[in-house]
């Protein structure tokens, strides 16, 4: 059995049916059929191999499907691989195979010079191998009561003419904030001519106030009161227009609170305390949100550490697997086991350390203002 790096485009017909049966059958969820045919169209040309397959006697028997991402970070950029569905055939799982897609997934991202791979899944079989839950699953749930409704404010679906406008809104937010993937012209065709149909872009609709598009928004396939990806500009009277625009969509049950997946602290939240009601939820437990695994922690430590602190810092690998970190007058300033070191890179609560409190303290105050614009955990 031999585990290809493939393009998604290149596999025929044959191979795709095949894939689909085995995606269909892996997850009680249909919609990762949908995200496969998103992944999958031949007319989407990834331009890099992008699907990972291990074959028996040549029928696909395991998968992974992946999209790459750049992100900026508190030091400028870092590429990922976004990973999803990947499923192994019932009759073959228990022998090494999921492991071994994992490896091809970091194999995959060396050889894409990436920083490191994120995903959603099940976090006991990511987590035995490297990787680490970062991001909680979160949303910010309001009371429809709340919401101010502005009839001259409405949604509609979003077309091609749309497109500047959507990605020029993006691109304002990913400028004035961090930590959320950064969109390219392919990403956003990919997203608007293949993704629509699929969990990735579903459905999007566009806000419109006086003739203009003042934000835009995706809903959960399986819940039409639950908004995937909410984004508008920053100010409360865009903010409350496109709640408005939610709100007043005929699909939108209103015996339930509209329930938007945002990121802590995000500016969503903040016109809950000020002006809505409702709660925001922190899914701690249900699920381990984001995992990522870091291709080179050390690197990635080292060029947080110094770009926070302006040092040169002296880092030694403990035979436990813990990293100590001293600064240049040998003091000790941080203590860290090796897979912790992606939330603490990324700013991540969860993390486990023990931190000089002088240096804990500008950390802090830096990771605080580190709030991606819209939940990154959904292999975005
Ligand atoms: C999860 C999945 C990919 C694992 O594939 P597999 O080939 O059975 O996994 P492996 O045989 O390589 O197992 C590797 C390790 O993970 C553990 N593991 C396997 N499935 C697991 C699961 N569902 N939950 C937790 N741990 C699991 C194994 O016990 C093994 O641990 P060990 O190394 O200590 O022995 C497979 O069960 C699957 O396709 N599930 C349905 C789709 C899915 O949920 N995908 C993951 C989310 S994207």
């Amino acid at each position: 059995m031999k585990l290809d790096f493939v393009r998604s485009n290149h596999i025929d017909i044959k191979d795709r049916r095949k894939l689909l049966h085995l995606v269909r059958d892996s997850f009680e969820d249909p919609i990762h059929g949908l995200n496969l045919h998103a992944f999958t169209s031949q007319t989407y040309e990834p331009g890099r191999e992008n699907l990972l397959l291990i074959r028996d006697n040549g029928k696909p028997i395991a998968c992974a499907l992946t999209i790459k991402r750049s992100v900026r970070t508190t030091v400028g950029k870092a590429s990922f691989l976004s990973a999803g569905s990947v499923a192994v055939a019932k009759a073959s799982r228990g022998r090494g195979l999921g492991k071994r897609l994992v490896r091809g997934l970091v194999e995959l991202a060396q050889e894409q010079h990436c920083d490191g791979i994120y995903l959603q899944g099940i976090s006991s079989f990511y987590t035995k191998l490297g990787f680490h839950a970062c991001l909680s699953r979160s949303e910010t749930s309001l009371e429809l009561a709340s919401i101010h409704r502005a009839p001259e404010v409405y949604s509609r679906p979003l077309d091609d003419s749309d497109l500047p406008s959507v990605a020029a809104l993006y691109e304002h937010q990913a400028q004035n904030n961090i930590l959320t993937a950064l969109r390219t012209t392919d990403d956003w065709d990919w997203l608007v001519n293949h993704a629509t149909p699929s969990y990735f872009f579903h459905k999007p609709r566009v806000v419109i106030e006086s003739g203009g598009v003042v934000g835009y928004f995706c809903t959960d396939p399986d819940d039409p009161s639950r908004i995937r990806e909410f984004v508008s500009y920053e100010t409360e009277v865009a903010l409350t227009s496109c709640l408005s625009a939610i709100a007043n969509q005929p699909e939108i049950e209103h015996t339930q609170p509209l329930r938007v997946m945002t990121p802590r602290n995000s500016q969503l939240t903040a016109l809950l305390h000020r002006r809505l009601s409702g709660e925001y939820i922190e899914h701690v437990r249900q699920d381990g949100g984001q995992l990522m695994y870091l291709l080179d922690p050390e690197r990635s430590l080292n060029d947080v550490l110094h770009h926070l602190f302006a040092e040169v810092f002296a880092l030694q690998t403990q035979p436990g697997g813990q990293i100590h970190v001293q600064n240049s007058q040998g003091r000790p300033i941080l203590k860290i086991a090796i897979p912790q070191i992606a939330a603490f890179v990324y700013g991540y609560r969860s993390v486990v350390w023990w931190f000089d409190q002088a240096y804990e303290e500008i950390y802090r105050r830096v990771m605080q203002t580190a709030v991606p614009f819209i939940y990154q955990g959904d292999n975005l």
